[in-house]
């Protein structure tokens, strides 16, 4: 079929070890194009803008989701990081079973691989929780002849999603935000991590929050990644971690608490620096990752602003909370005012 050829064609930018900005911008879009061609619905409307809050923080409107495509080095990295993932699980005789929870209404992440591996390689469980982008996607699916295909579309809530005998080999979600505030990427990884243990390879790998400085006198615009100075991690989201904070809770969900962190910042660290900010790192799979301002989703949080004639040691309390609104809150105390 020509159109999947022409997917095949427009995402093959994601994988070209060389990066070229104006390429990638261009598939996106023709991507995008395509997708919402075949889709045939409506989403940039009220309801398809509408966010949908939850227990454990919110769900993008369909709107919302489909435009993380266009955050261009988020997806090519993560579909660099999953081509490799695959590439090494792949086995001879089975398929290697993909859960890939949140897929937003053109399954951006999968989607490629969908069309460039056979259903003997590859089966899908794919969870979606919002009722638009799972119809957008059902068309999408079907309007591609993916039926073939060994996938398994479920309307389901990824933070309660039980998985059962079949336990996957890779698990994929990108549900979150810088500094993993509003989404459900922890509840959802916590929830499917605390079912597989350690048989399952997570995607993203890692993602780690950290306490950091941002240089004085660079205008915004030219900001890059060495005018940022990480000071201490304060969070991290991986198997490894995850694993520890379940041993301490005993499983249970509802204790599910993070150590609160103190973070000292002798006062002449702060010489040449003038905010303290909360940076994001995103391990998507080995040497695949998201650094600093390259994509939203690593955007640095400015916590405070701090003055040239500043005089004493800060110290910023950090803890990650989960509630319908997960943060990483944060508390400063400073004997003098900053
Ligand atoms: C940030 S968007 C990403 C969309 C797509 N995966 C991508 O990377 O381009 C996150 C998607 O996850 C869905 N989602 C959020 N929380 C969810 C949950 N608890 N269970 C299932 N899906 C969820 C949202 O509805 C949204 O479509």
């Amino acid at each position: 079929m020509f159109i999947k050829q022409e997917i095949n064609r427009i995402t093959s930018e994601y994988f070209e070890d060389n990066l070229d900005y104006q390429k990638l911008y261009a598939a996106s879009k023709e991507l995008k194009y395509i997708l919402n061609e075949i889709s045939g619905l409506e989403m940039d409307d009220e309801d398809g803008r509408a966010d949908i809050q939850f227990h454990d923080g919110k769900a993008l409107g369909t709107f919302w989701a489909a435009q993380c495509l266009d955050d261009l080095i988020r997806t090519r990295q993560f579909l660099r990081g999953i081509d490799k993932a695959i590439k090494e699980k792949i086995k001879k005789n089975v398929p290697l079973h993909i859960l890939y929870a949140g897929t937003g209404p053109f399954a951006t992440l999968i989607l490629p691989f969908i069309l460039r591996y056979s259903k003997h390689e590859l089966k899908y469980t794919l969870l979606e929780i919002n009722p638009l982008s799972i119809k957008i996607l059902g068309r999408i699916i079907s309007k591609l002849g993916l039926e073939e295909y060994n996938i398994k579309l479920l309307k389901e809530d990824a933070t309660k999603y039980q998985i059962g005998n079949e336990i996957p080999d890779i698990i994929i979600s990108e549900t979150m935000q810088n500094a993993l505030a509003k989404e459900q990427q922890v509840s959802i990884f916590h929830n499917l991590m605390s079912q597989v243990k350690f048989s399952s390879l997570f995607i993203p790998e890692k993602i780690e929050i950290f306490i950091g400085l941002r240089m004085t006198g660079i205008p915004i615009e030219e900001l890059q990644k060495e005018h940022y100075h990480k000071e201490k991690k304060i969070f991290e989201l991986s198997k490894e971690a995850i694993g520890k904070v379940i041993k301490i809770t005993h499983f249970s969900r509802e204790e599910l608490t993070f150590p609160r962190i103190q973070t000292v910042i002798e006062k002449e660290r702060v010489n040449g620096f003038n905010q303290i900010v909360l940076i994001t790192e995103i391990q998507v799979y080995k040497d695949e990752k998201i650094q600093i301002n390259d994509s939203g989703l690593t955007t640095p949080i400015t916590i405070i602003n701090v003055s040239d004639c500043h005089k004493d040691t800060i110290i910023v309390n950090t803890q990650y909370k989960l509630s319908n609104e997960p943060k990483l809150e944060f508390e400063i105390a400073s004997p003098n005012p900053i």
